[in-house]
């Protein structure tokens, strides 16, 4: 007989980074006969996978396991795990103030999670936030050939040396490592034999992918060899790692995406000199103009600090202006969030107030761009992966190249295929549209 699956409930906060390494411990925990589930009541293991990026995502963590705590007292023996940034930068002190976490994991030792359940399992406690030596891609078993969806992340690259004077990365992800390429290569094409024909190459500072010669152009046009995979992305960028080769791929490979999130978090050279971003906002705005140049139709997304230490009104007013400058297709803003261990943390912070009226600005704007960006679309005819049926009865939902949510009223069975697809309406979620023309099924 055959023990009974114990099921395995992850949650995932944070960046794709973090979503693709809970598929690779649900994978991993898969080898020691645990099935995921989606409820917490429901399982035998809970693994919360964390992000310490800002302070509320950091938070997040204790009061989920505060939720956790009557349901670890009517079923002692469910096992609570901690995972990602925040287990990596606060594992002593989860464990002391938890004693209801039962494990600990770094983003860098992961692929030792089997052997760690198996030592809970007796009842101890367990904690790994070493930076690795041995390499977890490798020690992790090839991923299982089950039937995927159209879509996939596909880390080649974590860590960070750029030192931005306000992150945690380099000090949760450790230094910048790249994954080899034919390792990447192999990964990619079991991806695209389970049925993906979109892979989305993920890192920190993905741009500075330096797994074989020629970087991560090399690799794009490595991977666009492969047949059946349609569409490459990859995210996120640093702009003073965007080399020409990578710029002219834009241009010349048709199965990289015209789609670029480029982070610049500031248009103030004073505080982009003080967030050690080692640019400034013309050398920004001259690489965008290069990109455009080579692939017109792109969109572009950045990240966004408000309230950076020391900012003034004048140097917010920057900011806005680099963003009218450039004109972006979406984008992130944040309230700068001092974090332990930064070196930004030392230094004097701007108002509250202040921060969250500069952040109610300069959303209006990028939600106008925004909006500008998908009205843009209606008339045209644009191709679309289908992902999933649409929320009401006889619709599809998929991706435009520019990755606009898009659904159409279209019959069963689009999974995986491209259409075209002419947009009839800009609605502020998803973009709706008549399908003209489908590729052949798979
Ligand atoms: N405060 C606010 N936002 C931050 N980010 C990173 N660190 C901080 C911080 N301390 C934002 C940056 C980055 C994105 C992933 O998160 O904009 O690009
Ligand atoms: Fe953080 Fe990105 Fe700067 Fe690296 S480049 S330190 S990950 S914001």
């Amino acid at each position: 007989m055959t023990a009974a699956p114990k099921k395995l409930f992850v949650k995932t906060y944070g960046c794709q980074m973090n979503v693709y390494d809970s598929e690779r411990m649900t994978e991993a925990l898969g080898a020691e006969g645990y099935i995921a589930t989606d409820s917490a009541e429901d399982a035998d293991m809970v693994l919360l996978n964390t992000c310490h990026i800002r302070e509320k995502a950091a938070e997040k963590l204790y009061s989920d396991l505060g939720r956790l705590k009557p349901l670890k007292a009517a079923k002692p023996d469910m096992k609570i795990g901690v995972a990602g940034c925040v287990a990596q930068a606060e594992g002593e002190e989860i464990v002391r103030r938890m004693p209801l976490v039962d494990l600990v994991v770094g983003p860098q030792s992961y692929h030792r999670l089997p052997q760690m359940a198996r030592a809970v399992s007796g009842g101890g406690r367990a904690v790994d936030t070493d930076f690795a030596l041995d390499d977890k891609f490798d020690t992790l078993a090839a991923r299982p050939k089950v039937r995927r969806g159209p879509t996939a992340f596909l880390t080649v690259q974590e860590g960070c040396d750029k030192f931005c004077a306000f992150c945690v990365v380099p000090y949760t992800r450790g230094a910048e490592v790249s994954r080899p390429g034919d390792r990447i290569e192999t990964e990619a094409r079991d991806l695209v034999a389970a049925g993906v024909r979109e892979i989305t190459l993920l890192g920190q500072n993905v741009n500075a992918w330096h797994g074989q010669d020629g970087g991560l152009a090399a690799l794009v046009a490595r991977l666009a060899g492969i047949e059946g995979l349609e569409r490459i992305r990859y995210t996120t960028s640093h702009p003073n790692d965007m080399d020409d080769a990578l710029i002219a791929a834009h241009g010349d490979e048709p199965k990289l995406m015209p789609y670029l999130h480029l982070p610049v978090q500031s248009g103030s050279d004073r505080i982009l000199k003080a967030m050690n971003r080692k640019h400034t906002a013309a050398q920004y705005l001259a690489l965008v103009e290069r990109i455009r140049d080579a692939r017109p139709d792109i969109l572009l997304t950045s990240d966004f600090i408000v309230g950076f230490p020391g900012e003034t009104e004048a140097e917010f007013a920057d900011t806005l202006a680099l963003v009218e400058a450039v004109g972006y297709g979406a984008a992130y803003s944040f309230k700068y969030s001092a974090r332990p261990g930064t070196p930004a943390a030392e230094r004097d912070g701007v108002a509250d107030d202040v921060m969250t009226d500069r952040l109610h600005r300069l959303q209006t704007l990028l939600t106008r761009q925004q909006r500008a960006a998908q009205e843009a679309m209606v008339g045209r005819v644009t191709p679309v992966l289908f992902e999933k049926p649409g929320r009401m009865a006889g619709q599809w939902g998929g991706k435009s190249e520019h990755l606009f949510a898009v659904h159409v009223d279209a019959p069963d069975g689009l999974r995986g295929r491209i259409g075209q697809v002419r947009i009839t309406a800009a609605g502020p979620n998803s973009l709706a549209g008549d399908l003209v023309g489908i590729d052949a099924a798979g």
